[in-house]
């Protein structure tokens, strides 16, 4: 369509020795430059502080306080809310190529600085190297990717036309718009739900997970550095009570973009269908939630690779990702062999510091931790446990650790089946045949990701037609989608399939007008 040609952001190699130093600097470099720091909202252009502040600890020792963030008051709610609804009345007319160079840019700045925003995210949310590069990598694709979107959506579409009427059909931005983002890709999702709002000439209240803080705060920072008008976004840290309901509730609001739990999801659906007095419009919600994402293995399929595939889906980042491979079905006749192969792999993975980039680092609460290991323990009186189901020891460390785990005889009524455990745990199911497998995977609520591993075209043309997910994956691993590329978003109880990074994302951003004019 004549833009510019993309590629996607490739990632570091961390087994070359001069990048593992680069990458131990930049860690240094983040402790001098970022630790013990306090951090502004941003309101109507300006830094402020809260009421008070709120410490954000490092989940691989919670003894560290790595920076502290403000706790946003309702007043400052009102400000912020106000200042985006100002800011809306310029920004909406704003040239759609300024704000793609404004993305050009930033994705530009943030090339620059990639490594310093992996070790940020790691202090943070404890990814490890390649788990934080993967992550960065796609925010740099989201500029990349929204610049081009911006430009095509400002085109309009054409319509059949009429002998003595001129009818063109433009897209139209709503407002304010809400982004609510969780702790497990703090740079990335945060960053598709604002960019796609502020690709469309919406204004952006920025609320990121109390968790993760900095890695969001970095990039409102950097779209500002490459030229992005101050009141476009308004950042607000702080907590639920003050930055939850009431910002859903306020009838200023627009939109309400969220990525998170399925609990909080679906309150904010209900919530947001009330029209709140001086409120003139029905609000628009995308709520992205959860998922508990099967991988289907045939007996035809490459176990090998299929083992490889569940092995980092499964406890990349300790599985805590919505995209996560929790369900391993499997067919009879080749289950005790997959079983045994993606045990051998699991059972290499090393459990430690991310800071060190250890294969698995901790869970992101103590408390987390807790609530898997309930799954765990519980899990016991229903299927076989066949590796991990313990703490591992991290010395003095204080952490939520939790070693790979894997159960087999999964009964598929069972938690472990599922509800979503966002943890390291997965579960071996087998199916009576690669029909039954289907079933099986299609047998949840959810509807995210799935992976199906056969050579049989029959089979696979099968699985496209019948596996019930947004995001279906063929022979490769379930986690890693890219931005324009594998745009990503569930069915059922994962939530509203947004599809950020796809070709109809700014379309959730956008109110159409037909404007008929006679000659
Ligand atoms: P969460 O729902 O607890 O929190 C998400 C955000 O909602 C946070 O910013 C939180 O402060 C805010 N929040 C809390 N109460 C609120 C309220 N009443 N109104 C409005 N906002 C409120 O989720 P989490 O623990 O941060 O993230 C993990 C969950 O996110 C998992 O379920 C995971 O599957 C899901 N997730 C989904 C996707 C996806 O694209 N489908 C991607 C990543 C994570
Ligand atoms: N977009 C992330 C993935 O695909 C969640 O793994």
């Amino acid at each position: 369509e004549g833009f510019l040609p993309f590629e996607h952001e490739p990632y570091f190699n961390f087994r070359d020795e001069a990048t593992v130093q680069a990458q131990r600097a930049a860690f240094q470099q983040v402790r001098e430059q970022y630790v013990g720091r306090t951090f502004p909202l941003i309101v109507n252009g300006q830094p402020a502080q809260g009421s008070g502040t709120f410490e954000v600890r490092n989940p691989a020792d919670t003894r560290e306080v790595v920076w502290q963030f403000q706790n946003a008051t309702p007043e400052q709610l009102q400000q912020a809310v106000q200042a985006a609804q100002r800011a809306f009345e310029d920004w909406r007319f704003s040239d759609p190529f300024q704000r793609a160079s404004i993305f050009k840019r930033a994705a530009e700045l943030l090339r620059a600085r990639r490594l310093e925003l992996n070790a940020v995210m790691t202090l943070e949310n404890g990814k490890n190297w390649p788990e934080a590069d993967g992550e960065v990598a796609e925010s740099v694709d989201h500029f990349e990717v929204f610049a081009r979107e911006a430009l095509r959506w400002a085109q309009g579409k054409p319509v059949y036309p009429m002998p003595d009427e001129h009818v063109t059909t433009v897209y139209e931005p709503l407002g304010v718009v809400a982004c609510i983002s969780p702790w497990n890709f703090p740079s990335a999702i945060p960053l598709g739900m604002a960019l796609g709002a502020i690709a469309a000439g919406n204004t952006v209240i920025w609320k990121p997970a109390r968790e993760t803080p900095l890695s969001s705060y970095l990039m409102v920072e950097l779209l500002f550095e490459a030229g992005l008008p101050r009141g476009v976004i308004q950042f607000l840290t702080g907590t639920d009570d003050v930055l939850g309901d009431p910002l859903v509730d306020h009838p200023g609001v627009r939109m309400i973009a969220f990525t998170g739990s399925k609990e909080i999801g679906c309150r904010i659906y209900e919530r947001a269908a009330k029209v709140q007095p001086g409120q003139r419009w029905l609000k628009r919600v995308m709520a992205e939630m959860g998922g508990k994402d099967p991988t289907v293995v045939c007996a035809d399929g490459d176990l090998d690779a299929a083992a490889q595939g569940i092995v980092q889906a499964a406890f990349g980042y300790a599985g805590q990702k919505c995209s996560a491979c929790s369900r391993v079905i499997v067919e009879e006749s080749v289950h005790d062999a997959l079983l045994e192969k993606v045990t051998a792999l699991a059972r290499q993975l090393k459990v430690g510091l991310p800071e060190d980039n250890a294969d698995l680092g901790p869970v992101i609460h103590t408390g987390s931790a807790q609530r898997i290991m309930g799954f765990v323990e519980r899990g016991q009186q229903s299927a076989r446990l066949v590796l991990g189901g313990e703490v591992p020891d991290m010395g003095e460390r204080q952490g939520g650790y939790v070693a790979p785990t894997i159960f087999a005889d999964v009964p598929p009524s069972d938690p472990l089946f599922q509800e979503e455990i966002f943890g390291p745990v997965l579960a071996f199911t087998k199916a009576r045949d690669w029909q039954h497998a289907i079933e099986l995977a299609n047998d949840s609520e959810y509807g995210l990701t799935a992976a199906f591993y056969s050579r049989d075209p029959r089979k696979i043309e099968e699985a496209r037609r019948r596996i019930h997910v947004g995001n279906l994956y063929i022979n490769r691993k379930c986690t890693g989608a890219l931005s324009g590329t594998h745009a990503f978003g569930g069915y059922g109880m994962s939530g509203t399939n947004a599809k950020v990074g796809g070709p109809d994302y700014l379309f959730w951003f956008l109110q159409t007008k037909t404007i008929a004019q006679r000659y």
